[in-house]
């Protein structure tokens, strides 16, 4: 298949549970509500880009189990070719447990099961793609095939950062935008700067990358490019019901948009705008109205 967009991500099954605050270390918390659904970082942003009309194919692994199977359906009615999904007999898919509080905020932890063995073999691969999107939830080896990949076919390689670092930080100045948010460029950057565009020169220098987009939640998002920096204002919303998600639909967008010939600037607006929505729903990608 030629794929406008190429993700090689993982895929989890959400359990979200509603708490009224984070526990402390050794506290137990009643939860307010629990519930289920389609997750991981490469699904999520798949099928964010197939949601805004670009032809996406997802490599990604599953286990032999009843929670994959359900995935790639999901997945399936979103539009996203899922031909380089593999099936991994004896181990889970992976789950992701999630804690959003009253105010929407999160905090995650991913149980990688099937997505330990998400090797892509692009390079074997019939696939052709304009632009290559990978993030950290599958081993680096699925990252480097996906970088041989992307250069194989002169692809543009987007490199979300999240979590941080399983890759070597050799492997970043490839990245054209690498895509963090606040708290993973600090990690990455391995300062406390505040400010978020000294945070992003400091990057630049660091990795030395030709693109760098800081995401900042409410405050919308940075871009750097070589010299230039520019801010791109949030869009209100009413009240925010979950983050999970939305720095995913904001990936997706941008890379949908890329490879549809946008600049960077453009394409960022879009995504801006995109992940405004992602904070009005609950999940991190609930099934569209159709
Ligand atoms: O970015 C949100 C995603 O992170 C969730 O869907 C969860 O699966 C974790 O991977």
């Amino acid at each position: 298949m030629d794929a406008e967009v190429l993700v090689v991500g993982a895929i989890n099954q959400d359990i979200v549970i509603g708490v009224s605050r984070h526990p402390q270390p050794g506290e137990t918390l009643m939860a307010t509500r629990t519930s289920q659904g389609p997750g991981g970082k490469g699904a999520n942003q798949a099928a964010a880009a197939a949601r805004v009309g670009a032809r996406v194919a997802l490599a990604s692994a599953v286990g032999d189990d009843e929670i994959g199977r359900e995935q790639k359906r999901a997945l399936e009615r979103d539009g996203v070719d899922i031909s380089l999904v593999r099936n991994v007999v004896g181990v889970p898919t992976g789950t992701a447990h999630i804690l959003v509080d009253e105010s929407g905020e999160n905090t995650i932890v991913v149980a990688q099961g099937a997505n330990a063995y998400a090797m892509s073999s692009l390079e074997t691969s019939s696939h052709r793609a304009k632009v290559v999107l990978v993030q950290n939830e599958v081993p680096f080896g699925a990252l480097s095939d996906a970088a041989r990949f992307a250069r194989k076919c002169g692809a543009r390689l987007i490199v979300n950062v999240a979590p941080v670092p399983e890759a070597p930080l050799d492997f970043y100045p490839q990245a054209d935008p690498l895509v963090v948010n606040e708290h993973e460029a600090l990690l990455l950057a391995e300062s406390d700067n505040t400010d978020p565009q000294s945070l992003a020169r400091e990057l630049m220098a660091r990795i030395g990358m030709r693109s760098v987009v800081i995401t900042l939640g409410a405050r919308g998002c940075l871009l750097a490019e070589g010299d230039a920096i520019r801010s791109i204002p949030a869009v209100r919303v009413d009240e925010v019901v979950d983050t999970t998600g939305a720095g995913d639909v904001f990936v997706g967008v941008l890379a949908a948009r890329l490879s549809a010939g946008d600049g960077l600037i453009e394409a960022a607006e879009r995504a801006v705008a995109s992940a405004a929505d992602a904070v009005t729903w609950a999940g991190a990608r609930p099934e569209q109205a159709t």
